[in-house]
């Protein structure tokens, strides 16, 4: 009940969760009613446009979301289409002190790595990478765990994890916190995975910077997507 009074209070999710019922009547009527008027910029205007207006934002602070609208949005993430239902992702939040931990398992992957390739870390490039997680209040790491399924080889299952996190980050916006997807080089270290306790054949495909932006996201530039896109009839 919580977390549903939760996203009421965000602007852009109230609209949706007045009444299920009328939600679900609502939808069918509408996708109807566009297929017949070819209305669907008319009436997936602002949700359009409320996507399109999504930015990333570094250096994030308080407000965090609670545990309440982080398990909203990790309920989101979790709708993301996924091939035999094998629910191949994780999620790990880090938040308080448990980012100094994340940083110094970041520190022992960049050392690790550094080793390995010759090179010595600076004191600077140390605490570069120490303070990395303190970057935003909130992390959510999204693990895909692979499943052993005959026909849903791992890209699938990566690309699912992929599509959880846009479902997250969206559902983190419409709540009104802002987010950056990093991954970084040393995320799939070996000091990394040991630490959010991840297997070989598993990736740490995103950390989720969660929080608020002093700033305002900037105002993404229109996309031409004649370049993007071929239509064939
Ligand atoms: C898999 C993945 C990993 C990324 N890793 C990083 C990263 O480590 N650091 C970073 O600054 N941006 C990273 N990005 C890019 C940002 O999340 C963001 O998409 C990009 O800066 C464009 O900004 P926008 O989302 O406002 O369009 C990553 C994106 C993806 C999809």
């Amino acid at each position: 009940m919580d977390a549903l009074n939760d996203r009421k209070d965000s602007n852009f999710v109230d609209k949706n969760y007045e009444d299920k019922n009328h939600k679900d009547r609502d939808n069918k009527e509408s996708i109807t009613e566009n297929l017949e008027n070819d209305n669907v910029a008319w009436t997936s205007k602002p949700l359009i446009n409320w996507i399109n207006s999504r930015r990333s934002m570094g250096n994030l602070d308080t407000p965090a979301p609670t545990r309440t609208q982080i398990e909203a949005a990790i309920e989101c993430a979790a709708t993301a289409p996924d091939h035999k239902k094998l629910r191949p992702w994780r999620f790990i939040v880090t938040e308080g002190d448990a980012r100094h931990e994340l940083g110094r398992a970041l520190v022992d992957a960049a050392q690790a790595k550094a080793v390995q390739e010759g090179e010595a870390l600076s004191e600077k490039t140390i605490k570069k990478t120490h303070t990395m997680p303190l970057r935003a209040p909130v992390i959510i790491t999204v693990v895909t765990q692979m499943q052993e399924h005959k026909k849903v080889p791992p890209f699938e299952q990566m690309l699912s994890a992929g599509a959880a996190v846009q479902n997250l980050i969206l559902a983190l916006k419409a709540q009104g916190f802002s987010t950056v997807w990093r991954t970084g080089l040393l995320c799939n270290e070996p000091a990394v995975k040991a630490y959010f306790g991840v297997g070989p054949d598993d990736y740490v495909t995103a950390f989720v910077y969660t929080g608020t932006s002093p700033k305002d996201e900037p105002t993404r530039k229109p996309i031409d997507i004649e370049s993007l896109v071929r239509f064939e009839q």
